[in-house]
């Protein structure tokens, strides 16, 4: 059997195209656009991709886009007052700080700066809290794209055997919760667990965070199951001198054994962005007392 490829861009398209509905929607009601700032400190280049594509992205979705690049000196000080002015500014429905920070600022005391209401990427403590108690909060982008690829998939979740290899507050705890929250039996598996392998293979749904490329084995998969890889490493090519990107399950392998699988590239990644621009859309919609569209 080959497993069935999940296929998230096309996902995330489809979710961007919904978005751009919904912030027409807003415009109308509020007569401003949903707006969403990025800070970014430092010049790491890796860095610097990802927050121009996310000021493309919003745009393109209809949204104003606010781009704020501090540079790699930059005090605590100067950054918290940043987050203060993003947190009055009326204008600005999601901050989001692009992680890492660079050595000598402390990405907890940022974090937690933000106004929860406004915390787009869900990292804020009140946000973790909320997503635990069951409270309507912002949840971590990456967890929750990954949670519409599996219902679109799956239909119910209710009652599968849910593992998550990973126990990150950005991705590996969030989406536990988040498989709780839809009635899974969830293990959150990590770097100390005993019979990895045996563990995994109890599943019907494998979510792999760790950050190690191909380390989930196409044997450590129970036939049948859904594998979402969240990973993104980069490893050296066949080719002399080339790079790939490569997730944290053995693709090729997996695809032999599983019911269905996301690749990497073209699985989760797609889906932060389009996720985060909707958390966006949902701040915006809560912070004027505007009821929030069905499907959003
Ligand atoms: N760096 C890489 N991914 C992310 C993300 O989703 N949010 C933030 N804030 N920084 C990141």
């Amino acid at each position: 059997m080959t497993a069935a490829i999940i296929d998230g861009k096309a996902f995330a398209d489809g979710l961007r195209a919904r978005l751009a509905d919904f912030v027409a929607d807003f415009v109308a009601k509020a007569g401003r656009k949903p707006g969403l700032a990025v800070v970014l400190v430092g010049e790491d280049p890796a860095s610097a991709v990802y927050v121009r594509s996310k000021g493309k992205a919003t745009e393109a979705a209809g949204m104003a886009s606010f781009t704020y690049r501090m540079p790699a000196d930059t005090s605590q000080e100067a950054l918290l007052a940043k987050v203060a002015e993003l947190n009055a500014d009326p204008a600005v429905d999601g901050i989001l700080v692009q992680l890492p920070l660079p050595k000598g600022l402390r990405e907890d005391e940022v974090i937690a700066a933000i106004d929860p209401d406004k915390d787009v990427d869900g990292f804020h403590p009140i946000n973790a809290g909320r997503l635990a108690s069951g409270l309507p909060g912002l949840v971590p982008c990456t967890p929750l794209g990954s949670l519409m690829l599996l219902k679109d998939r799956l239909g119910s979740l209710s009652g599968l055997d849910a593992v998550v290899i990973g126990r990150s507050n950005i991705v590996g705890k969030p989406m536990a919760q988040l498989l709780l929250a839809e009635s899974c039996t969830v293990t959150i598996a990590h770097s100390r667990t005993k019979n990895l392998p045996e563990v995994v293979k109890r599943a019907d749904i494998v979510v792999a965070a760790v950050g190690r490329p191909e380390m989930v084995k196409g044997d450590w998969i129970k036939p049948g199951a859904t594998v979402i890889d969240v990973g993104i490493n980069r490893v050296d090519a066949a080719e002399p001198g080339k790079t790939k990107l490569v997730g944290d399950v053995d693709y090729a392998e997996a695809l032999e054994v599983a019911g269905a699988i996301t690749p990497v590239p073209g699985g989760v990644g797609p889906m932060t962005i389009a996720v985060l621009l909707r958390n966006a859309v949902v701040a915006a919609y809560r912070r004027e007392g505007l009821e929030e569209p069905a499907g959003l």
